[in-house]
């Protein structure tokens, strides 16, 4: 008999956010166990949990959301009782190059951990729950003015959007049919350390440290609401205690940023840290050309959120980007581990032709 009190697996654990919920996880809860399930691709580096790898209430476990038969075993060998389900393709250029690997990762791995779930839980849903963790995306585009609400309709307008959507809508299907203990998050943008450089700012931050070109999609006014990772692990935390099944939860910043003026503070706060002139980076500012359905602005309503479970973000955006562009120059070693090899080609391809 297990002394541990929830068995609580989570796939992708081993990415940016998950690596940030799976540390918030072990370090708060030792009297439950946490397995963290990840296929190890080039966004998955176990590097990014080393601080609690020997825990004793952790274990990594090496396997595919696409291959069912993996699953059965992790739900069987560890007696998983909660799901908090990240593991994803998550990069949107990506998405438009090979759409396929979102399909089959988003939409039948998230079928597969379903069925996992649904099978080893037999029925028995008592103190379960299968947490599955999305994006703001799903709701498509805002213009000049208005937030995304969790009445928001679905408009998903890239690849990556879509098979994200489709895995909502697949989860919400298993709790209406099968009566599975669901609960769906949506959030915006994250930022913080450990953030694979082909996003927006880790991607800046290292190619202002190199003195690289600045490469801002388009007229560079597309707007984003970003968030503190550790924020978002906070609120998914309380999500998973707080909130009862079927719910759905927008999670945001209340922190609109247009692309360019985002790159622009990065540029003051990194010839600050770096003693370089002031000024200086800006001039690396390329605009490039246009991400294809670029969508203009997100921005999200978390009232329900805050007003359910009295959740607030706690690091504000100046703040926040100075400790991430720390990290990032701290961590050098990480960032040259990640960005040998397959991401140089893919660095290459992505940005030849812009
Ligand atoms: P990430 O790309 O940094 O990490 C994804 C992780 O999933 C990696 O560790 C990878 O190895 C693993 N993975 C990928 N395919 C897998 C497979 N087939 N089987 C098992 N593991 C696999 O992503 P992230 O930015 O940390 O995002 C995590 C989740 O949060 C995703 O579901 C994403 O859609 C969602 N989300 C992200 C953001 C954001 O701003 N990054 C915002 C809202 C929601
Ligand atoms: O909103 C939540 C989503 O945020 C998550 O679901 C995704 O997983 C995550 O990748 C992120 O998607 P975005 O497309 O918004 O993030 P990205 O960092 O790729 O781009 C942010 C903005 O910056 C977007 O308007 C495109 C622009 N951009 C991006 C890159 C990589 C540039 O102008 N230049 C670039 O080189």
């Amino acid at each position: 008999m297990s002394s541990f009190k929830k068995h609580i697996l989570v796939t992708g654990g081993a990415g940016f956010i998950g690596s940030h919920l799976v540390r918030r996880l072990v370090n708060r809860y030792p009297d439950y166990r946490i397995v963290n399930l990840d296929a190890l691709t080039y966004a998955g580096n176990l590097a990014n949990l080393s601080d609690v790898a020997t825990a004793s209430n952790y274990i990594f476990c090496k396997a595919d959301i696409r291959d069912s038969t993996a699953l059965d075993r992790v739900f069987a060998d560890y007696g998983i009782t909660h799901v908090i389900h990240l593991a994803a393709e998550s990069h949107v250029d990506r998405s438009i190059s090979n759409p396929l690997a979102f399909v089959e990762t988003n939409v039948v791995g998230t079928a597969n951990l379903l069925n996992a779930a649904l099978r080893f839980w037999d029925s028995d849903f008592a103190d379960r729950r299968f947490y599955h963790v999305s994006t703001d995306e799903v709701y498509g585009s805002l213009g000049e003015e208005g937030f995304f609400t969790e009445e928001t309709p679905y408009d998903p307008r890239s690849p990556y959007s879509a098979s994200k959507a489709a895995s909502d809508h697949l989860v919400r299907a298993y709790f209406h049919t099968y009566g599975l203990p669901i609960l769906i998050s949506n959030c915006s943008n994250n930022y913080g350390p450990f953030q694979f450089p082909e996003k927006l700012i880790p991607l800046m931050i290292r190619n202002i440290r190199l003195e690289k070109p600045l490469p801002v999609y388009g007229d560079g006014l597309y707007t984003r609401d970003w968030l503190w990772v550790e924020d978002h692990a906070a609120a998914m935390d309380l999500i998973l205690h707080e909130s009862a099944p079927g719910k759905t939860y927008n999670i945001g910043g209340n922190n609109e940023w247009k692309n360019i003026d985002l790159v622009r503070l990065l540029c003051r706060i990194m010839d600050e840290a770096l003693d370089r002139q002031a000024g200086s980076s800006e001039q690396l500012i390329t605009f490039v050309k246009d991400r294809p359905g670029h969508d203009k602005r997100y921005a999200i309503d978390a009232t329900r959120i805050q007003s359910e479970l009295g959740w607030e973000p706690t690091v504000f955006m100046e703040e926040g980007l100075r400790k991430t562009v720390q990290w990032y120059l701290d961590h050098q070693q990480w960032l040259d581990d990640v960005t040998s090899g397959a991401y140089q080609s893919y660095y290459e391809d992505q940005y030849a032709n812009r």
